[in-house]
């Protein structure tokens, strides 16, 4: 009946499925991460490079932000100087490559090639030093990463405009990201938004952040995921050619019910709808998550308003939108618990109103030195949560990290907790397969950490802010990751 060719094929197809099996449980158990998985280190420019009014770049929300209300961050610090990045951009990409990272992120500055924001004028200098801050990763072999908005709103757009609560900031945002785009021809993922919910709560809904508003979370909400939208659809309908992907970035933080009463499971859910929901389904699913839509028109019935204030989708949107990505783009950093409350509580932060629920945290969870909890288990939750909601996209870890005060170069800490994200990340994959292709740490270097200016030390490189040369220092951290990178397992001693 079969031929001794038959058996001999047989037996190596066989041999090979028990090879990958292998290979697969070794890696599962041992550490290891899957072959091509990508590790890096991500940055923003207006985090790292200075030079706020250098070679023609215009003011930001930011400069403005912070220049008008110095008292509004810790230390009156402020990013005119930064890490000095756009000078020292070769030194940062060869930090970067030496610790053995296949891809670095970086964002672009809006005002350095439109200072205005607007079209018209545009700024060769600033468009010539993104050109070349990309050629040199590509030089050191690593993929580069570009986010096209990370915070730095142009001021001008703020104010003639409203900012991204108008909805002439759709067409403005295509404009200022075809010059990009077109330009920078060696880009290997776009990231059109960097964390949206962070822009419109804080910036337009609880006034905290540049550009400093109140009350309008919403406009906000819908005119970022249009102009991601339009982006999108721009790039794939005029760059047809190119291979770059391209996606959005959310802030995903895990909320895990305070009990199991079917309150708080339901307020659980609520919040990660509020946060993550409201960008991720439009774009993944189509539309707003309903649970958000039946909130907001309860609130819209209790506060007795003529219109709900999250603004409708017209069906012509919701296609629009609907698709708009290539993988998504994951922030990850923090766990919460999250319970009902009742609408009466008002002493809250805007999202817990409007989703109708108290965020708290466990004293004894573990804390960053921003106070922010660093919890892992919820981490592996989290990546679940995405996969399963979300029809099991491809997902870029585009942040993660652990701050501390700055005080030793011996951050063992940070190696700690690394570990247990990378762990938790490593879980995620081999486990509950959720399909994760690169985890980029936050951040190269110790830098402006916005509200809290340069208090919390997130880099792999420490900087004296005092030293006016900048001089970079390695940590230990730096360290780790280099072992991880050359073993490609989550190293298990410390040393190099
Ligand atoms: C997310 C933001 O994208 C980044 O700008 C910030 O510095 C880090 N989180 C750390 O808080």
């Amino acid at each position: 009946m079969f031929s001794s060719n038959d058996c001999i094929i047989w037996l190596i197809s066989f041999t090979t499925i028990i090879i990958i099996f292998l290979c697969h449980e070794s890696k599962k158990n041992n550490g290891s991460f899957p072959e091509g998985f990508m590790f890096g280190a991500s940055t923003s420019a207006y985090q790292i490079e200075g030079a706020w009014n250098e070679d023609g770049k215009g003011e930001n929300i930011w400069d403005h932000f912070i220049h008008e209300n110095p008292m509004r961050i810790v230390n009156n610090d402020n990013a005119d100087e930064a890490c000095d990045s756009y000078h020292k951009y070769k030194e940062d990409v060869f930090l970067a490559a030496s610790l053995g990272f296949s891809a670095y992120r970086i964002s672009i500055s809006w005002t350095r090639i439109l200072p205005s924001g607007y079209m018209g004028s545009i700024n060769e200098v600033g468009l010539k030093y993104y050109e070349d801050l990309i050629d040199e990763i590509v030089k050191h072999n690593m993929k580069a990463v570009v986010t096209l908005h990370h915070f730095d709103l142009p001021q001008r757009l703020q104010k003639d405009f409203g900012g991204w609560t108008n909805p002439k900031l759709i067409d403005i945002f295509v404009d200022y990201s075809r010059i990009v785009i077109e330009r920078l021809e060696k880009v290997d993922y776009w990231i059109t938004v960097n964390e949206p919910r962070i822009i419109c709560n804080y910036g337009y809904g609880n006034g905290k952040s540049a550009p400093g508003l109140e009350y309008q979370e919403f406009e906000c909400t819908k005119v970022i995921i249009m102009s991601h939208a339009a982006v999108y659809r721009m790039y794939k309908n005029e760059f047809p050619n190119r291979k770059a992907k391209m996606a959005i970035t959310l802030d995903c933080e895990w909320f895990e019910p305070k009990t199991r009463s079917s309150k708080d499971i339901a307020a659980a859910e609520r919040i990660l709808e509020f946060q993550i929901g409201i960008f991720a389904h439009p774009i993944l699913k189509g539309g707003w998550p309903k649970v958000v839509e039946d909130r907001m028109e309860n609130r819209r019935l209790m506060e007795n308003l003529p219109i709900s204030q999250l603004p409708k989708l017209t069906d012509d949107e919701i296609e629009f939108i609907n698709g708009t990505f290539d993988f998504l783009g994951v922030n990850h950093y923090y766990t919460n618990y999250a319970e009902y409350d009742s609408d009466n509580n008002i002493e809250k932060s805007r999202n817990e109103i409007n989703a109708g629920v108290l965020i708290t945290v466990d004293p004894s969870w573990d804390k960053n030195s921003l106070g922010r909890t660093v919890t892992t288990w919820g981490t592996r939750k989290m990546f679940k949560w995405l996969k399963e909601t979300y029809n099991n996209p491809e997902i870029f870890i585009s942040e993660y990290g652990y701050s501390d005060n700055g005080t030793t170069l011996e951050d063992n800490e940070r190696i700690r907790f690394s570990r247990m994200y990378l762990s938790a990340f490593h879980d995620a994959i081999y486990k509950d397969e959720v399909r994760i292709f690169a985890a980029l740490t936050w951040s190269l270097l110790d830098n402006f950490e916005w509200s809290f200016g340069y208090s919390a030390h997130f880099g792999l490189f420490y900087i004296d802010q005092n030293d006016p040369n900048k001089t970079r220092i390695r940590k230990k951290l730096a360290h780790f990751y280099k072992k991880l990178t050359a073993t490609g397992r989550i190293p298990e001693d410390l040393h190099t």
